[in-house]
């Protein structure tokens, strides 16, 4: 292989969970401090990132036809990638089936990536999956750009071990990043123009830190800090587990006026049987007392979830608990997925396949619901006032899409600015986004 020049542009692709689409933003200001600039839309880039996702086999596959994709006419390839956690669990696979990939990184190496690529620029092929806990946040660069919502990462990997989940072995084991680095990159990211911090972990509620004054604290006085800085104005958290839920972080939510009335707490199943085999740690009605309890501190607050469906020896019996499950929450957004067997996980060699045929019928039932009750929730918001976070232009001219406090995709009209907060009345709504008037 001979030296090829030094990559001039860059694409980094994101998939999978928002915690990889953070890892991207970071990747691109690392390769921009190295000197390189992110390719025009449609242009072709120098440098490919594929920032992968091994949740499921389907965007487990994802990366190869992407390679083969990137693959130019004249047969030449960009130098090519492959990053995120199909690069941790599947490294050597890839450098085995795809050829074109010269640098492959895992999800805690990425601060490694002009090293990488000065090595694949020799000839070589470089790969790095190790897993060194918290030194990427250590060495990346300071944040330079932020989106009216950004992102940050404040908790990293999964102890969890559900028994159906690749996350604990893509991401490692839980660790939490510390205090003062998370209130700097906030101060950084509201500084460049974010008006909304997501706060990202597998179980952002898992965090833990010291303050200042080397006191043990938890993820509610994290927020109770983040609080504090002026020109935030919003404050959101993703994805939250049911065991680490505390009493202080279902209070914050009664309190805390910038923490908004949105929580995602993922449950899989409405069977406690089926909880029981996926290693879940918690059961239907334990779940059901959390969510009656973050409703009585914040009675507007709008649920939302994850399912699996066909789940080894999953009946239809279990089911049609699932069912039952979302009857009674009425969520206000849900995610639904068919169970994949992932190698490696206990949940892969366990007996009781549920068929294609079966998982794809429980799926549609199971959508129908959540389809039925994201529209019912978003129709009784009409009337409603409230203020929406302008996050950019829509697609007519003079149109604005920003967000509800109860995370609704709302589009309105008039003068506006990427960044403001704009006092609406919710007018029309649809299964997937509202329109709204200025008041
Ligand atoms: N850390 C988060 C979720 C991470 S993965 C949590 O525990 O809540 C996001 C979702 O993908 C999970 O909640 C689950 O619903 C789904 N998922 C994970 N592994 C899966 C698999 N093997 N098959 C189908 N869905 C899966
Ligand atoms: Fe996966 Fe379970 Fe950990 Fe979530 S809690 S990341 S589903 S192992
Ligand atoms: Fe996918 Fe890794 Fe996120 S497997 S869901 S990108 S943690």
């Amino acid at each position: 292989m001979q030296k090829t020049a030094p990559p001039a542009t860059y694409r980094v692709k994101s998939f999978g969970c928002q915690m990889n689409v953070y890892d991207g933003e970071r990747m691109a200001e690392l390769l921009s401090a190295q000197g390189m600039s992110a390719a025009p839309d449609g242009a072709d880039a120098d440098l490919v990132v594929l920032n992968t996702c091994h949740i499921r086999e389907k965007a487990a596959e994802k990366v190869y036809s992407d390679i083969g994709r990137l693959r130019r006419e004249d047969g030449s390839s960009p130098l090519i990638a492959v990053a995120g956690c199909v690069a941790q669990a599947e490294g050597e696979e890839i450098m085995a089936r795809a050829p074109s990939v010269r640098v492959v990184v895992g999800p805690q190496a990425y601060h490694r990536l002009p090293e990488m690529i000065e090595r694949a620029r020799a000839g070589e092929r470089a790969t790095d999956t190790d897993m060194p806990a918290n030194t990427k946040f250590d060495v990346l660069p300071p944040r330079r750009r932020a989106a009216a919502s950004a992102f940050l990462t404040i908790q990293e990997g999964c102890n969890k071990f559900c028994t159906y989940c690749v996350v604990p072995y893509t991401r490692g084991a839980e660790i939490s990043r510390p205090f003062n680095d998370l209130i700097d990159e906030a101060r950084k990211l509201v500084e460049n123009g974010a008006r909304e911090i997501t706060l990202l972990g597998q179980n952002v509620n898992a965090w833990r830190g010291e303050d200042a004054g080397g006191t043990v604290i938890s993820f509610d006085d994290l927020i109770r800090s983040l609080d504090k800085i002026p020109e935030l104005q919003r404050i959101r958290y993703t994805t939250s587990h049911p065991m680490d839920v505390t009493d202080g972080l279902i209070a914050a939510h009664g309190e805390v006026t910038k923490l908004m009335p949105y929580l995602h707490l993922p449950v899989q199943s409405g069977s406690d049987r089926m909880l029981k085999a996926m290693n879940r740690s918690h059961s239907v009605d334990s779940y059901l007392r959390l969510l009656e309890r973050f409703r009585a501190a914040r009675p507007d607050i709008a649920l939302s979830g994850d399912f699996i469906v066909g789940f080894p020896g999953e009946t239809e019996q279990d089911f049609e608990d699932t069912l039952r499950l979302v009857d009674a929450v009425g969520y206000a957004q849900a995610y639904s997925f068919k169970f994949s067997p992932r190698p490696g996980t206990p949940a892969a060699d366990m007996d009781g396949a549920v068929t294609a045929a079966v998982m794809d019928e429980r799926l549609q039932r199971l959508q129908a619901a959540i389809n039925r009750d994201q529209l019912a929730f978003n129709k009784a918001s009409e009337g409603r006032r409230c203020a929406v976070l302008v996050e950019r232009n829509g697609r007519k001219p003079g149109q604005w899409l920003g967000k509800s406090p109860w995370l609704q995709s709302v589009h309105f009209e008039g003068e506006s600015e990427i960044g403001a907060m704009v006092d609406v009345e919710l007018v029309e709504a649809g299964p997937n986004s509202i329109s709204a008037k200025r008041i």
